[in-house]
């Protein structure tokens, strides 16, 4: 037996809301932990989120503009500043203290912008997870993108803390031998954040993107390392050296290297947002090697998704029905027990309130 699979949402954590440069064409309406929201960055350039609905009506704000005091609904005009207070009502002078909406803390840092949906007391930004390679465009020039999958965001924290399915879902890109995968050396820790991975495949083959991408003629020695942090965010090196360059004494040296940031975040129970940002660790001048390998990376994961939209439905059929543990779920379930670990922590605190 292992570990359920559909996850309640664990509200006190920083979880991507959108990426910075999509707040640069204007705001965007995003569902978060159910709630309709619409994320912005106001004129004098600092971002928020508020509650996708107008306190007159209940028009939603999305369909409104940006202007000068904030974000203006698009029924009557109302103005809402990014904490949720109405700053201007057309016609009148006189502003009522209930004229205002839900709002929920914004941190724009290193391309993301981070959201907090809970207590708004505990939303602590030195928690917020350090990506020092989008401050390094030239080093690592990068792409994000954001899809929306069908399923419980945890399944998505499952699928990347557990790779032997590179064998068997990416035989196209990423790949390689699912012999390779279910053998390779794992070295699996808990962390105080969440959870931690290195996996090492010696002496094997290097997959399709990795030939393309460093033009590999022969067996490489190849590691992923993966970390999970609570509650939505994986940070993943993958790499591959040529056999002989010694890559467990020094992995920086020049090979294939592939920097992914993986963002998971609730949209419903069994909704979510992917945002990940894939790095060129290789051939950095070359702008075309960046998109050929965003060109490859996006199909892989939509690969992923057809097999989580399908595991989502079969699940949710019979949520209570357990699955059967094996042996390659051994980080999956660090990560679970690290999460599961916070969220009792996280009720508890809310019991005491009570
Ligand atoms: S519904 Fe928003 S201003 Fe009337
Ligand atoms: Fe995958």
């Amino acid at each position: 037996m292992t570990d359920a699979t559909i996850e309640p949402f664990l509200r006190n954590g920083w979880y991507v809301a959108a990426w910075s440069d999509e707040l640069d064409k204007g705001m965007v309406a995003r569902t978060i932990m159910n709630e309709p929201l619409v994320v912005y960055r106001d004129q004098n350039g600092k971002a928020g989120a508020v509650e996708d609905r107008c306190c007159h009506r209940g028009a939603p704000l999305s369909v409104g503009k940006i202007v000068e005091n904030g974000l203006q609904c698009g029924y009557h005009g109302l103005v809402f500043d990014t904490n949720g207070k109405c700053v201007e009502i057309p016609g009148q002078d006189n502003i009522p203290p209930a004229a205002k909406i839900r709002a929920y803390k914004v941190v724009e840092r290193q391309r993301f912008c981070w959201i907090w949906m809970g207590d708004p007391a505990l939303a602590d930004e030195g928690k917020i997870v350090d990506y020092p390679w989008h401050d390094q465009p030239a080093k690592w020039p990068h792409r994000t993108a954001v899809m929306d999958i069908k399923c419980n965001y945890f399944m998505l924290v499952d699928n990347l803390m557990d790779l032997t399915h590179l064998g068997y879902v990416h035989t196209k890109t990423i790949g390689g031998n699912p012999k390779a995968h279910v053998n390779a050396q794992m070295d699996v820790t808990r962390t105080d954040q969440g959870a931690h991975y290195i996996r090492w495949m010696m002496d094997s083959k290097p997959p399709p993107t990795y030939v393309k991408g460093a033009g590999f003629a022969a067996n490489v020695d190849r590691w992923q390392e993966f970390e999970y942090f609570l509650p939505g965010s994986i940070v993943q090196w993958s790499g591959a050296l040529a056999v002989g360059k010694d890559a467990k004494a020094d992995r920086n040296q020049d090979g294939f290297h592939l920097r992914v940031f993986h963002g998971m975040t609730p949209q419903t129970e069994d909704t979510c947002y992917y945002f990940w940002s894939t790095a060129n660790g290789y051939r950095q001048n070359e702008p075309e090697a960046t998109q050929q390998m965003y060109d490859e990376i996006y199909p892989t994961f939509v690969e992923d998704i057809t097999i989580l939209e399908g595991q989502q439905a079969r699940v949710a059929r019979e949520p209570d029905r357990p699955l059967v543990g094996i042996k390659a779920d051994v980080a999956m379930t660090h990560a679970r027990r690290s999460f599961r670990a916070a969220l009792e922590k996280e009720q508890g605190l809310s019991r005491a309130a009570e």
